[in-house]
């Protein structure tokens, strides 16, 4: 941190926060407020005369509450810069002035309580995500009793216990009566690896293991008498030096039992802790007595990551860490051009492996930095400023916020921000939206080539490039077995199936349309398929009005890797077509053309003034407003932009009325 602080081409803006950024790559502006110190950090020494005269005394953050500091304070001891804080809220106040007791011993005089939040605007190129994330609380699991029983304590507390730079300045204590512990057992996997989401989270949180046998072999090299219990389900010690690591403290006298306790009670006399547990390894019921307990709880992602994610139009993982562009091809890369990611914002991670992507986002970061132009994807949306009706409703189904749109103004995309996903273009009823380099005209081409000869043994099955067509691709090279009736047309995105493909399949002849994506969290224009699955709600609505059997359209999910998945989604199409007679096809074409189809992908109150009711496909938000202006595709409480609109209040609230 200090190289950084150093750094001529790095400037640091340490209590500040990020408080808007938009833009795209190449030319983001980001909106940064710098919190007043009320210190003049260029002034501060450091000398702590101001916080030896504050009177007020208040739990400290950085020693995870088990330390106090004063209201007027350093953060922690390698704070770059290192200059005091004043806390506004905990302060007594200047003005009236309370105290005051700062200011007169500060030599220097660099107390300032006239001092404003500053708000700074910067233009960058590219962005670089690095926040971080929080341990999971543990609270919640009642056999454990942490919080009630005081020698109960996290691994982040531990930590601090065990510091020469924590409470007890190195010297080993338990929190409850300060005395040296003999016993010391540890839990694993508190707050991981669990189905149920009042106990956790699914994921393994990769650094408690190593975390774990780190501080057991801390303990054991520094009171070599002191017993120490490892309960686990299994160790993962993978890595340079960790199995050795194991292994040494297992030599060094750590026990490790196989088996995670379900019950803690306290002895009331001495504090002292039952521990009982299933020994999996002896398949019998144990009762241990220790003197003090650390839960290795798990970790989760920072508050503050779906703060920046929102703000970025990023996409999550289901933990709720940020997703990489992808896996294994580019996981520094966001979906959003120029956006990076580095360390456990991503996912958790230890130090090592933070450090490494933060070198990689940093690397991909300078590359783009030095070009002088940025290749864009081919395939980007165009508008038509002659077909525009100036609705706005493409700038609201856009991911990326790639389309800029006023009221009474003709949209613009901003070709390097499109990631060409073509929601926009499918959303667009009248056409004034089309993809470069693929046209609608190209997909109806398919369509009707596909439908030109015996239609009634085909099976028109829409897929995404990213998922569903490599997951076809699997099933083809795993060589499984599956009807060969179906004819790929590939999309970029679920998302840029336009109900007019559909229609236009069916009243061609198709017995069975199939759209295909990626699963909700994997698409990889954020959550472009979330548009998908409110499109065809609408056709399945639509093809019950015009006498079709909605089972004729089909939408699943289906990611790269689930070969055997779309093998079984192709068996289920075929069954569906078999059950589709040529008889059906003619009262189809029929009944579509007698009825003149409209495209019901996006329906419309006949008056846009009129009040209509939405309802949020993320958070599952309703409210009512005006249909005609764009801020109303947008949920009002979560920000997403997957919005339905409903044909009447939704029953829950219409319950209320
Ligand atoms: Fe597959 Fe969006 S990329 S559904």
């Amino acid at each position: 941190m200090m190289d950084v602080g150093r750094h001529p081409n790095i400037e640091l803006l340490a209590f500040a926060e990020v408080e808007d950024i938009s833009g795209y790559v190449g030319n983001f502006k980001a909106r940064v407020r710098k919190k007043a110190r009320y210190i003049d950090e260029t002034q501060c020494t450091s000398c702590g005369e101001c916080a030896a005269v504050c009177p007020v005394v208040v739990p400290d953050e950085y020693q995870v509450g088990l330390g106090s500091r004063r209201a007027v304070y350093i953060p922690f001891p390698q704070a770059v810069p290192s200059a005091y804080i004043v806390n506004a809220d905990e302060c007594l106040g200047q003005n009236p002035i309370a105290c005051g007791k700062c200011i007169e011993a500060c030599e220097k005089k660099c107390i300032d309580f006239e001092m404003q939040d500053r708000l700074i605007d910067i233009n960058v190129g590219v962005v670089i995500v690095a926040t971080g994330m929080d341990v999971y609380d543990p609270t919640a699991l009642d056999e454990y009793h942490y919080t009630q029983f005081p020698n109960v304590v996290t691994s982040l507390e531990f930590e601090r216990l065990i510091s020469t730079g924590g409470p007890l300045e190195g010297h080993l204590g338990r929190p409850g009566d300060l005395k040296k512990p003999e016993r010391v057992a540890f839990i694993q996997c508190v707050g991981s690896r669990t189905e149920n989401p009042q106990r956790g989270n699914p994921y393994c949180s990769n650094i408690c293991c190593m975390n774990t046998i780190k501080s057991a072999q801390y303990l054991k090299d520094n009171y070599p008498g002191i017993q120490v219990t490892v309960f686990y389900m299994d160790l993962r010690a993978f890595g340079k030096g960790f199995e050795e690591l194991l292994m040494r403290s297992k030599s060094n006298g750590v026990q490790y039992i196989r088996g995670l306790p379900g019950e803690v009670q306290e002895d009331p006399a001495n504090g002292n802790l039952w521990i009982t547990f299933e020994n999996t390894s002896r398949n019998c019921l144990e009762t241990h007595e220790y003197d003090m307990l650390v839960l290795a709880v798990g970790a989760v992602p920072a508050a503050s990551t779906e703060v920046i994610r929102q703000m970025l139009t990023l996409s999550r993982s289901p933990g709720g860490f940020l997703k990489e562009a992808h896996p294994k091809l580019r996981p520094v890369d966001t979906p959003s051009k120029g956006v990076f990611i580095a360390g456990a914002a991503e996912s958790p991670k230890d130090v090592r492996e933070s450090v490494t992507q933060a070198s990689a986002a940093a690397s991909r970061a300078a590359i783009l930095l030095n070009k002088s132009k940025f290749a864009v994807e081919a395939i980007t949306a165009v508008v038509d400023p002659e077909l525009c009706k100036m609705c706005g409703i493409c700038a609201g189904v856009c991911p990326f916020g790639a389309i800029q749109w006023e009221k009474k103004q003709v949209a613009h995309v901003t070709s390097a921000a499109c990631a060409g996903c073509g929601a926009c273009a499918a959303e667009c009823k009248f056409g004034a939206i089309q993809m470069r380099h693929f046209p609608d005209q190209a997909i109806y081409a398919q369509i009707d080539a596909i439908l030109e000869e015996q239609p009634l043994e085909k099976i028109i099955a829409f897929a995404c490039n990213w998922c569903s067509y490599a997951g076809a691709d699997t099933a083809g090279v795993a060589r499984l077995a599956y009807p060969p009736n179906a004819r790929i047309i590939r999309t970029m995105c679920s998302g840029r199936v336009n109900s007019e493909f559909i229609w236009h399949a069916f009243r061609s002849g198709a017995p069975v349309v199939l759209v295909s994506g990626c699963h909700y969290v994997d698409c990889h224009y954020l959550d472009a398929n979330r548009s998908t699955t409110r499109r065809i709600d609408g056709l399945w609505d639509g093809l019950e009005k015009y006498g079709l059997r909605p089972e004729r359209l089909m939408l699943e999910w289906c990611s790269a890797a689930e070969g055997t998945r779309w093998q079984t989604i192709m068996i289920e199409a075929e069954k569906k077509r078999l059950g589709v007679t040529a008889q059906e096809i003619e009262q189809t074409r029929a009944s579509l053309a007698q009825a003149k189809v409209p495209s019901p992908r996006n329906p419309r109150p006949a008056d846009e003034n009129q009040p209509a009711w939405f309802t949020c496909l993320r958070c599952g938000h309703h409210w009512s407003s005006p249909f005609g202006a764009n801020q109303e595709r947008i949920c009002p409480k979560c920000r997403a932009n997957s919005v339905r609109w409903l044909r009447e209040a939704p029953v829950s609230v219409a319950a209320t009325q």
